[in-house]
């Protein structure tokens, strides 16, 4: 049996006296496109942190590639696999679409000077070769000069991501990628990232859109108030009670259809 490349065992964190999130468990297999939702609060963004090491766990432990990883620090965590992008977009909107997939390799990079060599001066460094082969790999089409802030928000969507792939991860976790994109731009970006999970990355999305969830996830878990209350495929999820109710009256199961 395969084994699975992330393992999520019964975290449980505080932030003062409130219990987030409890005892939530769940795997990822090789290549799987995962979904992470909930409603507001529910502690989706938190589990995020909790995996990259934002945060540290209160018990219960992550397991990536069979690592204990639960109390490694940030950077080795990325060494190891695991990549991130986060919920507001964090380009730099005065660099070009090549500068800023450049940035991915600051995580990588030893002393300050690694950091900021990318940007300008070395015009043939291995990072520069390094984000050329990750754009061609991703298939992302767009000229590679230009000003990332003169760019739609779906295309700088997809910057995002392909940033978060300069560390080549194994998994990567995106949160709210379609968040604020029309319909035919949350349709590309879906197709977009199954193109990256068929490269074998490991896909872990937040996502408030079931439209989107139904177009890439394979399996899904369900968070309300800081609990695992389901864990199936996407079409099970529109059946299941315990998620309907916590949904009741909120625009994320209208767009799926079930009311
Ligand atoms: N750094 C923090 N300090 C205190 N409370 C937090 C912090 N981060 C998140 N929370 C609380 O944890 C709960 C879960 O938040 P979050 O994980 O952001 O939810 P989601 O992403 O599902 O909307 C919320 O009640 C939120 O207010
Ligand atoms: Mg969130």
């Amino acid at each position: 049996m395969a084994v699975p490349i992330l393992q999520i065992n019964c975290i449980t964190k505080f932030f003062g006296g409130l219990k987030v999130l409890e005892d939530v468990s769940f795997d990822l297999m090789p290549g799987q496109r995962f979904g992470l939702i909930g409603p507001n609060g529910a502690g989706k963004t938190t589990v995020f942190n909790l995996l990259s090491g934002v945060y540290s766990v209160d018990s219960g432990s992550v397991i990536l590639a069979n690592q204990d990883i639960t109390n490694l620090p940030i950077r080795k965590r990325i060494g190891l696999g695991l990549s991130r992008s986060f919920q507001n977009i964090r380009l730099m909107p005065h660099l070009s679409v090549l500068e800023n997939v450049m940035m991915g390799q600051h995580c990588q990079a030893n002393r300050i000077t690694e950091m900021i060599k990318p940007i300008g001066w070395t015009k043939n460094n291995r990072w520069r070769q390094r984000a050329l082969e990750t754009i061609k790999d991703a298939g992302l089409e767009v000229d590679l000069n230009s000003t990332v802030s003169e760019l739609p928000y779906g295309v700088r969507k997809k910057i995002e991501v392909v940033r978060a792939l300069m560390s080549k991860p194994s998994v990567l976790m995106l949160d709210e990628p379609a968040a604020g994109l029309n319909p035919q731009e949350t349709i590309e970006l879906a197709g977009f990232l199954r193109g990256i999970s068929d490269s074998n990355v490991t896909l872990l999305l937040v996502e408030h859109d079931m439209n989107f969830i139904h177009a890439i996830c394979e399996k899904v878990v369900v968070l309300n108030f800081g609990l695992k209350i389901f864990e199936g495929t996407p079409k099970e999820v529109n059946r299941n009670k315990a998620v309907l109710e916590a949904y009741l009256g909120t625009s994320a199961m209208e767009s799926s259809g079930v009311t």
